[in-house]
């Protein structure tokens, strides 16, 4: 089966999360990875807000972990960005985060490589060559 690939402006993209948001089914455990400025965070709002979550998904610089409760249960969104390395997991409760019956969404997953859970949805975000507007987006 061909890989689903798509070159998305910001809008679509947010169209995008937003009916993956409600199709769906929590728990779930999802990562995304791409670079700086991609789009994973973006992303992340669509999906909470599609689920039903009205607190503001920001972008923290200090917290790897943010928790928005939704109708459909918490929705937790964790940025390993500044975690160094899978050492430093325990530090942010990840076992917790594993065993929660919750919408985990993961930014940067690299930083966890090989304590992932096995069921995981990955989506990737890539910048498009000369196309600032444009994100392609791997699920
Ligand atoms: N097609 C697009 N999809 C998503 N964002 C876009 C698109 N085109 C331009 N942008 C811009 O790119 C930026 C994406 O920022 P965002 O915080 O979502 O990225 P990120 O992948 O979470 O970055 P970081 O790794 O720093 O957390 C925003 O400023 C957004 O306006
Ligand atoms: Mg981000």
């Amino acid at each position: 089966m061909p890989v689903p690939v798509a070159d998305l402006d910001e809008v679509a993209l947010v169209r995008w999360g937003e009916e993956f948001g409600r199709a769906l089914g929590a728990p779930a455990f999802v990562t995304l990875s791409g670079d700086l400025g991609a789009g994973k965070t973006t992303l992340v709002r669509a999906i909470a807000h599609a689920m039903g979550a009205t607190q503001a998904v920001t972008s923290q610089s200090y917290a790897l972990v943010s928790e928005y409760p939704s109708p459909r249960g918490p929705v937790i969104h964790v940025d390993l960005y500044r975690l160094r390395g899978p050492a430093e997991l325990p530090q942010i409760g990840w076992d917790d985060i594993l065993r929660a019956p919750a919408t985990v969404l993961v930014e940067w997953p690299d930083r966890a490589e090989g304590f992932l859970p096995s069921g995981q949805v990955a989506l990737r975000l890539e910048h498009v060559d000369g196309r600032p507007d444009l994100r392609r987006l791997t699920w």
